[in-house]
């Protein structure tokens, strides 16, 4: 209980006094907070998503990435779209009118109104040209974050706060006059000096430095397309082993772009077939293209790995996820999928769970599955899923979106879903399944024996391919207890069992012994024999067939 002495005494006027971030909240997040090259492109192929843009188009100037260029084929924005944009970080105004895009009534991805600021991140001055429909006229802009960005103490000097507490972090200059046909709409971004940073990821400058070699690298680009860099990711470790810097980023940037998988995917059966997978079918997204220096990026998730394609396994099974209620007075609706192989799920970026809303990835993976509280060994390894949120789950996003707020109940709901789900369904299924594909296993191997064995009685001079019946013998022909009835085998039940007994023989070495008669009758070798040889023959059998 809280101790009243210790909150506001109800008898007391307050004091008052305003709370205010330090400059550097501002700077920093201005500087970008996004955790990777890939993570920033993210941000500006998103905006290109949300102005109903069917085409992006990147290119890096690799090998050099000197020059990035962003361009999309969007709505565009105006110069007084623009400044009001540049002009107030972190002021969306995206949602005002509504949840969806207009053109394509796409789910809109932004909300925040920092996402443009992950060109910062690329590299400190910008220029942004765009037009839009129906008008002649298109804008050029410089955004210059320099000057407030050298570092700490530039910045204190520099970073002018007015009147309304506000905070300078870089200028603009434009030209809105530049002439331009009414039927084109565009917006181009250019980072004419990317970071050094920058530079050193996407060539790998320390990878190098300690002699790392990539099976995919920019100085050596040996794909054609897209899907040829999934296929050698899906064989790999891990996707970083296997690609370098560039590769690396290309792939991230695909796993979190709002796109669609590669035709065919993510559930390919040409080599193995998946269980449940009929029912499985992917979210697609219409009319968007991203197109990185000529590639055509999909998602990249692609199972089943190729070591699973032959591997003596129950087949992959794929869980359907499917949640639609309210949680806190607000709707939590969102489906995926989880997937278990064995062995164990390539590459290791895969495992674990990704959340995706509004078709953005929100960070990697989580190997963790949301905190899953218990130990599953081996078993945790082998299972990978996706989640799509439809509905929710949006304000526990971190401004990063790349993570989220664990103590909102919609990431509570999601986590109580997928656990219970892993614990009651999908792990304790990895037991049943493998000990019925174990059982079915072994009874398919041994009929594949006893076919082989039949075939191998059949060249022999007189086959006894027929049954073994145990009954009283009445005409002993191969022995006191043992007779023949066209390929039947006839055995006399009590002395049998008085046998087996006398020459402690049972269950597998009895099985045996039954085999290998057969193989003398069938050779002709008993019947030359005494009834008295024919005994002793036997009873040395008995012996040998002993474990
Ligand atoms: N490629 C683009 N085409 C058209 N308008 C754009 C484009 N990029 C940005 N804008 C405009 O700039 C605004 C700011 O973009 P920014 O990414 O910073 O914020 P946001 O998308 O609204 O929210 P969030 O921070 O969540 O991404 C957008 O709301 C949009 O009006
Ligand atoms: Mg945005």
């Amino acid at each position: 209980m809280a101790n009243p002495n210790h909150l506001l005494p109800p008898d007391k006027k307050p004091k008052k006094q305003d709370i205010i971030a330090a400059q550097k909240i501002i700077a920093d997040i201005s500087s970008g907070v996004y955790r990777s090259p890939a993570a920033a492109l993210k941000e500006l192929v998103s905006n290109a998503y949300d102005a109903d843009a069917t085409k992006v188009t990147i290119t890096t100037d690799a090998p050099n990435f000197r020059n990035l260029v962003i361009e999309d084929n969007g709505t565009g924005m105006t110069i007084e779209d623009f400044l009001q944009v540049v002009t107030h970080i972190g002021g969306s105004r995206k949602r005002m009118d509504g949840e969806t895009s207009e053109i394509f009534k796409r789910k809109l991805i932004g909300r925040i109104g920092i996402g443009m600021l992950a060109v910062a991140q690329l590299g400190n001055r910008f220029y942004v040209s765009s037009t839009v429909k129906g008008s002649k006229k298109r804008f050029a802009a410089e955004v210059n974050l320099e000057p407030f960005h050298r570092d700490d103490a530039a910045l204190k000097n520099m970073a002018k706060i007015d009147s309304d507490g506000k905070i300078q972090i870089g200028a603009v200059r434009y030209v809105d006059d530049l002439p331009e046909s009414s039927d084109l709409q565009y917006t181009v971004i250019t980072v004419p000096d990317a970071k050094k940073g920058l530079i050193s990821e996407m060539t790998s400058a320390v990878r190098r430095a300690v002699g790392a070699t990539e099976v995919l690298t920019v100085e050596k680009p040996t794909i054609k397309g897209f899907a040829d860099l999934v296929r050698i990711v899906r064989s790999a470790q891990r996707a970083d082993l296997v690609l370098d810097g560039y590769y690396y980023m290309l792939w991230e940037l695909a796993l979190l772009a709002p796109l669609n998988y590669l035709p065919g995917g993510p559930f390919e059966q040409d080599d193995r077939k998946i269980e449940g997978a009929s029912k499985f079918s992917p979210p697609t997204i219409e009319s968007f293209q991203l197109i990185v220096d000529g590639i055509e990026l999909f998602r990249p998730q692609l199972f089943p790995n190729t070591k699973a394609f032959n591997y003596s396994s129950p087949d992959p099974k794929l869980y359907l996820l499917d949640h639609d209620r309210m949680v806190a007075g607000r709707r939590l609706r969102f489906n995926g999928y989880i997937y278990s192989q064995q062995p164990r799920v390539h590459p290791e970026e895969f495992k674990g769970v990704h959340i995706r809303i509004r078709h953005v990835g929100i960070g990697k993976y989580d190997k963790s599955w949301l905190g899953y509280p218990f130990d599953e060994g081996i078993k945790f390894g082998q299972v990978t899923g996706e989640i799509y949120v439809e509905d929710g789950l949006e304000p526990a996003l971190n401004i990063d979106r790349d993570s989220f707020r664990e103590t909102d109940v919609h990431y509570q709901a999601m986590r109580a879903y997928v656990w219970d789900l892993l614990r009651t369904k999908i792990f304790p299924e990895f037991k049943s399944r493998s000990k019925k594909f174990r059982e079915e296993h072994q009874a398919a191997s041994e009929a594949t024996i006893e076919k082989l064995f039949d075939e191998k009685l059949s060249k022999l001079s007189a086959p006894i391919t027929g049954k073994i019946v145990f009954k009283t013998v009445s005409e002993p022909t191969l022995s006191t207890w043992i007779g023949i009835d066209g390929t039947n085998l006839i055995v006399d039940k009590s002395k049998w069992e008085t046998f087996l007994q006398t020459n402690t023989i049972s269950g597998d070495a009895a099985k045996r012994f039954l085999k290998l008669l057969r193989v003398l009758i069938s050779s002709e070798v008993l019947s030359d024999l005494n009834p008295e040889e024919a005994e002793n023959l036997l009873e040395a059998l008995a012996v040998a067939v002993q474990d």
